[in-house]
């Protein structure tokens, strides 16, 4: 299986229904990948590094599924991130009133909406940071460039943890049998490896424009993570 290039493929856990068990088994097997991933320990080290002891105030997180990863975020963030505003947009509203109400424990107030991406950042939208947990590779190019655009407009920072695609990630994509992940999300995370990222692809689809910084890498086994940052916001300090 070549990974040259990325290979889009349908996902599973976008066809299914939300409610359907699969999907359900599928949502909470990804809770598990991204702590096998890093993704927290990843998203909270760069982002501390990024914000500081100035916590952002309004955050956007697109393709949020459950919520869980970003609650996750917020308890490991806090006190110090506290009073955030948060809007979890996905197309799928699979956001459970315990996990709000866990948000609204720590102080964030949080707004679910069930929208496509593609076009929520067709009107205007503001934010001091944007996020997107294992979303960007389920796109083209085409769509990816338009999305990132829209990103562009609203935010000042924006990261984004994606698959990584190489041989390692394919290899531990394929051993989620290992752990008992369900047949769903056994195929989308093979698909999921073959549509990600290396080297600099997402930088080469963000907006030509001298104002932002970019930062593109490997994270981790199986990450590949994004960040841009508007440099006329120059109290953002650099990423460790
Ligand atoms: C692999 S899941 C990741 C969910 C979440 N970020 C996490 O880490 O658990 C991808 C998510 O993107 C959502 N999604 C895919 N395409 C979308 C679109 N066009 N608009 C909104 N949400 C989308 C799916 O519904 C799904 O919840």
């Amino acid at each position: 299986m070549s990974l040259a290039e990325r290979h889009l493929e349908e996902e599973l856990l976008d066809v299914l229904p939300a409610d359907d068990p699969r999907a359900l088994r599928s949502r909470r097997d990804l809770q598990r990948v991204n702590v096998l991933m890093g993704q927290r320990f990843i998203l909270r080290r760069n982002l501390a590094a990024l914000f500081g002891a100035r916590a952002p105030r309004r955050v956007i997180e697109i393709g949020a599924g459950d919520g869980s990863l970003m609650l996750s975020l917020a308890r490991s963030l806090a006190p110090r991130w506290s009073g955030v505003s948060a809007v979890l947009i996905d197309r799928r509203p699979v956001v459970s009133p315990a996990t709000l109400n866990a948000f609204t424990a720590l102080g964030w107030r949080v707004e679910c909406v069930t929208a496509d991406i593609l076009t929520w950042f067709h009107q205007r939208r503001d934010a001091d940071l944007v996020m997107a947990n294992l979303v960007l590779h389920h796109f083209d190019e085409c769509a990816l460039r338009d999305l990132l655009a829209g990103i562009a407009g609203a935010a000042r920072v924006f990261i984004a943890t994606e698959p990584r695609r190489s041989a390692a990630a394919l290899a531990g994509s394929r051993a989620l049998v290992l752990i008992g992940c369900n047949e769903v999300s056994r195929h989308d995370a093979v698909a999921s490896v073959r549509a990600g990222f290396t080297d600099r692809e997402l930088s080469a689809l963000w907006p030509a424009d001298d104002v932002w910084r970019l930062s593109e890498r490997g994270a981790g086994l199986f990450t590949h993570l994004f960040i841009a940052r508007r440099l006329i916001h120059p109290s953002l300090e650099d990423t460790a």
